[in-house]
């Protein structure tokens, strides 16, 4: 019988991941879940025919151009893959794949809730009744927005973006939209396309991001774009944390020009912004979009159909580079 690939899997994964694992790749496994860094990773890799890392290990060029060349393929347990240089793969001849389908519901699910918990003050009300200054029902204290109604405009129309409109027409949001490219009608199902996003930004009452970060897209929420955007609007990220610019979000849900934020990502998580934590008007999330046992199961199938594929000569499903 012919050796099984060896993979090194550099998180703890969830068992049934782990299961099939066992059943077809000799796994290099974490137990622990200690963080591995760049050394290590370099150290283990040298027994692995492939790896499967989370967004929390970052391969950048130098880690990349070290890897030994027994390395094949990169599959990350994640949609996101802005923690690797895939210029630096492709040179190298590195396969990278990633997980797109399998968190689209459970990441536009979690959209949804920051759009609720930041419309509805859900942080404040909450700590209100923790702290036991919850004395009476009074009509005019902790009122927050509905959605019913509201223009919603997405930033990203990709799966999770599309996720996040079809369960926003759920509460007669009028849904609006910047793409790279402007989408088929019946992926559209009505939603009004603005080619440039700053066209979008001011016309719209909640923000949701869904793009990827890149480039063009880091720090794109800045202080200028959000002085062009409604005064009370509200801003939802769960895509990642340096599309925006903490310190412009942070002026703004200060001096209420942004009334509220629903925040999953974070620059520089875990070590997020600590002015963010005293701010009544957040409602945050510890990255937590995918954390659903089927989201977290079906992420790594997808990693190993990626790997399956590529280990007996066919195409990667989900093949970046
Ligand atoms: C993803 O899959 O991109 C999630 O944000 C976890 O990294």
């Amino acid at each position: 019988m012919a050796e099984k690939p060896s993979i090194l899997v550099t998180r703890r994964l969830p068992d049934a991941v782990l299961e099939r694992i066992a059943r077809d790749y000799e796994g290099i496994l974490n137990e622990q879940d200690v963080q591995y860094s760049a050394s290590d990773i370099l150290e283990l890799s040298s027994r692995a025919d492939a790896i499967l890392p989370c967004s929390t290990e970052k391969f950048g060029a130098d880690l990349i151009n070290a890897l030994p060349a027994r390395v094949q393929a990169i599959a990350t347990y994640s949609a996101g893959y802005d923690h690797i240089d895939l210029g630096a793969a492709k040179a190298r001849g590195i396969v990278v794949t990633n997980t797109p389908d399998a968190l689209t519901d459970s990441t536009a699910e979690i959209a949804l809730l920051c759009l609720l918990g930041a419309a509805r003050q859900a942080h404040n009300a909450g700590t209100i009744l923790r702290t036991g200054q919850w004395d009476r029902w009074e009509p005019t204290a902790m009122l927050g927005v509905e959605l019913t109604g509201k223009r919603l405009g997405i930033l990203g129309m990709g799966r999770i973006g599309r996720g996040v409109a079809k369960r926003a027409r759920g509460f007669d949001m009028e849904i609006h939209y910047h793409n790279r490219s402007q989408l088929e009608p019946a992926l559209e199902q009505g939603a009004v396309y603005h080619e440039q996003p700053e066209e979008m930004l001011p016309q719209v009452d909640i923000l949701s991001i869904n793009c990827p970060l890149s480039p063009e897209t880091h720090h794109f929420i800045n202080a200028e774009r959000i002085a062009s955007m409604r005064d009370g609007a509200i801003l939802v990220n769960t895509a990642r944390g340096p599309i925006v610019e903490d310190s412009a979000l942070i002026a703004a849900l200060r001096s209420g020009k942004i009334a509220a934020a629903g925040l999953d990502v974070f620059e520089g998580e875990p070590a997020i912004d600590p002015a963010y934590v005293d701010l009544p008007n957040a409602f945050l999330l510890p990255h937590i979009g995918s954390a659903t046992v089927e989201a977290r199961n079906a992420m790594g199938f997808h990693c190993l159909d990626n790997l399956d594929a590529w280990f007996s000569g066919k195409a990667p499903p989900n093949r970046l580079v």
